[in-house]
């Protein structure tokens, strides 16, 4: 396997390669019959920001899938390595969630309102901050584990990150509950 290509790069070169998509939604979207240019603009900002959203969110599902891939019994080297990139790009992508994220509460057509009286949009915010939350201990593990050499993981220290990535995965598919049922008004 070329290493190289799952490293930080590559998420951005998955970046870059969302522009085609966004070039044919627009597309699509411009063939519509518009009420007026102002609402024309709104709807396309509406449409980018959740085209993004998804992309995003689709990228973290998928870098803490390779962690929970790569923390396992005789990690060291290179995977420990790959494993950093990894944990940082996973850091990086959810710092992004999180500014498109408040660009479609303030952006999005419902309007800010919508979201800050729903209480399905709570739910996802504190479901997220959980994430995080889980989040710090493996991010010091891996630290520690990068700066202490290239000698395996002990195999209790991987059982315990291994639980607290798990505990992320749980709460990330809470999100997801949340976000579907807000986006349809329910908690209103
Ligand atoms: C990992 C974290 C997140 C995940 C997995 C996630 C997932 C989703 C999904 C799947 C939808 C589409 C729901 C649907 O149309 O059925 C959505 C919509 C949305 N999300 Fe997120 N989201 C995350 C974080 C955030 C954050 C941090 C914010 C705001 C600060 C946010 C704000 C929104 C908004 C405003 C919508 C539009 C809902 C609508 O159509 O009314 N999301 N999210």
């Amino acid at each position: 396997m070329d290493r190289a290509k799952l490293g930080l790069p590559a998420v951005w070169q998955e970046m870059a390669a969302i522009g085609v998509p966004f070039v044919v939604a627009v597309s699509i979207y411009r063939r519509q019959p518009q009420a007026n240019e102002s609402q024309r603009t709104m709807d396309v900002v509406d449409l980018l920001l959740a085209i993004l959203h998804h992309f995003l969110v689709f990228t973290l599902a998928g870098l803490l899938a390779a962690e929970l891939a790569l923390v396992r019994p005789g990690l060291s080297g290179s995977n420990l390595a790959l494993l950093g990139r990894i944990d940082g790009a996973y850091g990086g992508v959810a710092m992004a969630v999180i500014v498109v994220g408040i660009c479609r509460v303030i952006f999005g057509l419902k309007g800010w309102e919508y979201y800050l009286s729903n209480h399905a949009f709570w739910g996802k915010m504190v479901a997220f901050v959980i994430v995080g939350l889980l989040s710090i201990r493996p991010t010091l593990r891996i630290l520690a584990w990068r700066r202490s050499g290239a000698a395996p993981v002990p195999d209790g220290e991987i059982a315990a990150v291994r639980s607290w990535i798990r505990g992320e995965v749980f709460f990330l598919a809470l999100v997801l509950v949340f976000a579907a049922a807000m986006a349809r008004g329910i908690g209103a």
